[in-house]
C-alpha cells in the first residue's frame, strides 16, 4: 500500500525571508509595491523584515526538524541572486545563503522543492516591461538555467513559477498584487502567456542540458478552487462550472497536459465577448507560435495548490465591460454549510480536494501529483490552541489518503502552507497560516508551535512509521 510523502510547509521569499535590501539584494516588484504602491497593503505593512529568515534561517531549520518534515518547499528570490535580474551581476552573498539553506536541509534529511519564481519579479525587469513583455520568456529561461546549473546537483524537485494565475489576475487585472497593473481583459492574458512561454523554455532547457546528469523533475504550480454546479441539474450552472475551471486550472494546465493550447471554451468565450463589445484589435488571448518550444509535455508532475471550493452559476454579467470576469461569465458562491476560516475567501472544504484530485486525474491523463500548497488561516486574536486547524489537517490528509487509496490518484506528496506565520501579501500580517506562531512585535521574531504544529508533527511521525512498516 503506497503512503504519501508528507512534505511540509512554507515558502520563503518574500513571505518569510525579509532582508529586502540586505547585502547586495536588488528590489523586487513587491518591495516597490509595499513601499510605493499607494498603500495597497494592509496598514502600509511590508515584507521588509517579516520572519527575518534571511538572518534566522537556523531557527527555521529547527522548526522544520521539530515537525519531522520529509520535504520543504522554498522559493528563491530572483533579485537576491541576480539583483538586476540577469546573470551579468550575481550576488555572491545571496548565493551563499541559498547554498547554505539547501545544504542544511539535505544534512537534516529533508529534501528541498525549490520554486524559482513566487510573485517577486526584480524591479529592474519590471522597468523593462515585466511579464507583459515577450522578452521575459528568454530572460526567465536564463535565470532558470542559472539556478539549475548552480543548485541542480542537490535540488531534484523544481517549480518554475508559482501560481501564474495570481500573478496575471491579481497583479495585472485587479491591480491588488504587485506590480499593481489594472488593465482588465488584456494584460492578464498577455502575462499568463509570457509566463507559460518562459516556463516551457525553462523546462526544455532542463530537459536538454541538465536532466541526464541531474535527474530531477520540473513543473509549474497551478492554483485552483474545486468547483461544482450550484444546481447540479441545471445545464447553465454546469456550463458555467466548466468555464470557471477552464479560466483557472485549465488556463495553465491545458497547454501543459492536454493540447499545447488554451482550453477551447476559454478561447471561444473570449472571442464571443470581444465581438459583443466591438473589440477589434485582434484576439485578446494570444496564440502560441509554432516556432517556439512547445508547451505540451512540459511538466514532469502536476503541482497543485488547493485552498477552497465554490458552487458555480452563470455570472451576473458585467455588461459592456472588458475583463476576465465578464469573459468567464461564471460566479462562484460559498455554500452556507462551509465554514469560512480567517480570511474571507477561504471556505474550508476538505473533500473538495479529493474531488479536484479526481478531476485532475481524469482530465490531465493521470499525472503524478504533488499538492504543493494547502492550509488554514487565522485572523483576529491569536489562538495557540488552534483546534479547528488541527481538525482541518486531520481531515484534509484523510481526503488525500482516500484519493490515493480509493480513487487511484497518483499523489506523491502534500505540502502544508505554511511553516511560519508570515507576510500574507496585501493582507500583511493580519492573516496567519503558520504551523508556528511568529511574534512580529519582537526583533528576535520568536517562533512557537501552535497546537496544530505539534499535531502535524504527530501525523508525519505516524506516516513515517507506516512507510517503514510497508517497506
Ligand atoms: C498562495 C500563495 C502563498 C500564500 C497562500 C495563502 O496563493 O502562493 O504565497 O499567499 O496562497 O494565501
Amino acid at each position: 500500500m503506497p503512503v504519501i510523502i508528507l512534505g511540509g510547509g512554507g515558502d520563503y521569499e518574500i513571505n518569510l525571508a525579509g532582508g529586502w535590501d540586505a547585502d547586495d539584494k536588488g528590489p523586487s516588484i513587491w518591495d516597490t509595491f509595499c513601499h510605493e504602491g499607494g498603500r495597497l497593503v494592509l496598514e502600509g505593512q511590508s515584507g521588509d523584515v517579516t520572519c527575518n529568515s534571511y538572518e534566522l534561517w537556523e531557527e527555521d531549520l529547527r522548526c522544520i526538524r521539530q515537525l519531522g518534515l520529509t520535504h520543504y518547499r522554498l522559493s528563491l528570490s530572483w533579485s537576491r541572486l541576480l539583483p538586476e535580474g540577469t546573470t551579468r551581476h550575481v550576488n555572491q552573498k545571496g548565493l551563499r545563503y541559498y547554498n547554505k539553506v539547501i545544504n542544511d536541509l539535505l544534512a537534516s534529511d529533508v529534501l528541498p522543492m525549490v520554486t524559482l519564481y513566487h510573485f517577486d519579479l526584480p524591479q529592474a525587469l519590471q522597468d523593462q516591461g515585466g511579464w507583459k513583455s515577450p522578452e521575459m520568456a528568454a530572460i526567465f529561461d536564463s535565470y532558470a538555467r542559472f539556478c539549475f546549473e548552480t543548485f541542480g546537483d542537490r535540488v531534484k524537485l523544481w517549480i518554475t513559477l508559482n501560481e501564474p494565475y495570481v500573478c496575471a489576475k491579481l497583479g495585472h487585472e485587479d491591480g491588488i498584487f504587485a506590480p499593481g497593473v489594472k488593465e482588465p481583459g488584456i494584460a492578464a492574458y498577455l502575462v499568463g502567456h509570457n509566463m507559460l512561454r518562459g516556463h516551457a523554455r525553462a523546462w526544455h532547457s532542463y530537459n536538454v542540458l541538465y536532466r541526464a546528469k541531474q535527474g530531477g523533475s520540473v513543473s509549474l504550480a497551478i492554483n485552483s478552487d474545486w468547483a461544482e454546479p450550484l444546481d447540479p441539474a441545471s445545464p447553465d450552472d454546469t456550463a458555467a462550472t466548466e468555464r470557471y475551471l477552464a479560466f483557472t486550472l485549465g488556463w495553465f494546465a491545458w497547454p501543459l497536459f492536454v493540447t499545447g493550447d488554451y482550453p477551447e471554451v476559454m478561447r471561444s468565450s473570449i472571442e464571443v465577448r470581444s465581438k459583443e463589445l466591438g473589440y477589434q484589435e485582434g484576439s485578446r488571448l494570444p496564440r502560441f507560435s509554432k516556432d517556439e518550444p512547445s508547451l505540451l509535455g512540459t511538466a514532469d508532475f502536476f503541482a497543485l495548490n488547493y485552498y477552497t471550493s465554490r458552487r458555480v452559476k452563470p455570472g451576473e454579467g458585467c455588461p459592456g465591460v472588458l475583463g476576465l470576469k465578464s469573459d468567464q461569465d461564471a460566479e462562484g458562491v460559498v455554500d452556507p454549510s462551509w465554514p469560512v476560516c480567517g480570511v474571507s475567501w477561504l471556505a474550508v472544504v476538505p473533500d473538495g480536494l479529493r474531488k479536484l484530485l479526481m478531476y485532475v486525474k481524469d482530465t490531465f491523463n493521470n499525472p503524478a501529483i504533488y499538492i504543493t500548497e494547502n492550509g488554514f488561516s487565522q485572523m483576529g486574536p491569536v489562538d495557540m490552541e488552534d483546534v479547528q486547524r488541527c481538525g482541518f489537517y486531520h481531515d484534509i490528509i484523510q481526503e488525500v489518503a482516500r484519493a490515493l487509496r480509493e480513487d487511484g490518484v497518483d499523489v506523491r506528496g502534500y505540502f502544508a502552507w505554511s511553516l511560519l506565520d508570515n507576510f500574507e501579501w496585501a493582507d500583511g500580517f493580519s492573516v496567519r497560516f503558520g504551523l508556528f506562531h511568529v511574534d512580529f512585535s519582537r526583533p528576535e521574531r520568536p517562533r512557537t508551535p501552535y497546537r496544530s504544529g505539534r499535531e502535524y508533527a504527530g501525523i508525519i511521525s505516524k506516516y513515517r512509521s507506516q512507510t517503514r512498516a510497508n517497506n
